[in-house]
């Protein structure tokens, strides 16, 4: 099937894609280091594969910050204001619906999966932190929080169970975009490119 020949338009700036890949490896790191260190605890390498841990969380910690900061003072498809479309979820949610006008910047529905997953990744740092102080004895938490015995307690449960939101969260990223891959959308590509695809039908919003 032919698909219309789409229209490109330049919409997310490089600090905003290089802080995208810049959470997605740190995450990777972070996955892989968690696994590899149970499946290697008690052994020699358990600590260094931990503290490569703790280094890839710090890694979170500033790309996570800046992206918050970015997400103020940035140009307008960087701005937490392009993620919030209370309107476009309430109409979804009454008609059942996907909307079907594209917008340019950030699409409204998968904006909530995103604001839900930085929410888990502020969960992950804050409590990776509170780990790594009560834990290891490091980071910048160590100095106030280094000796609290109950931070070990209200931090694990909620670290780990933000662990299989992660998981969540990455597996249907992954589908929407093998989803819009297969209708002919390029919407990966973006992330990449800094250009938007925007299809060549009417209908496509600028707000
Ligand atoms: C998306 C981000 C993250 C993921 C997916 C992740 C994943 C995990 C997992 C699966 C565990 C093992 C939990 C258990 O079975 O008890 C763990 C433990 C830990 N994480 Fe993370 N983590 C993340 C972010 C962070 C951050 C930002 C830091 C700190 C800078 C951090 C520091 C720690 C520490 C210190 C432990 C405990 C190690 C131990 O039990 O000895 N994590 N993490």
């Amino acid at each position: 099937m032919l698909h219309p020949e789409p229209r490109t338009r330049r919409v997310y700036d490089p600090l905003l894609r290089a802080l995208h890949w810049a959470i997605a490896l740190t995450i990777l790191t972070l996955i892989g280091t968690s696994q590899l260190a149970e499946a290697f605890e008690h052994g020699p390498y358990e600590n260094t594969i931990w503290n490569l841990h703790i280094l890839a969380g710090y890694g979170l910690t500033i790309a996570l910050l800046t992206r918050l900061l970015w997400g103020i003072v940035g140009p307008a498809s960087a701005r937490w204001r392009d993620l919030w479309h209370p309107s476009v979820w309430k109409d979804s949610l009454k008609s059942l619906r996907l909307p079907s006008v594209h917008r340019v910047g950030h699409d409204p529905i998968a904006s909530l999966a995103y604001l839900f997953a930085y929410g888990v990744m502020a969960l992950m740092v804050v409590t990776g932190l509170g780990l790594a102080a009560s834990e290891f004895h490091t980071g910048p938490l160590a100095v106030w929080l280094g000796n609290a015995s109950w931070l070990e307690d209200v931090t694990e449960d909620p670290h780990e169970f933000g662990f299989a939101l992660m998981l969540g969260f990455i597996g249907l990223h992954m589908a929407a975009l093998v989803f819009h891959q297969l209708r002919g959308e390029r919407v990966a590509q973006s992330m990449v490119t800094g250009k938007q695809y925007l299809d060549a039908k009417p209908g496509v919003q600028h707000d």
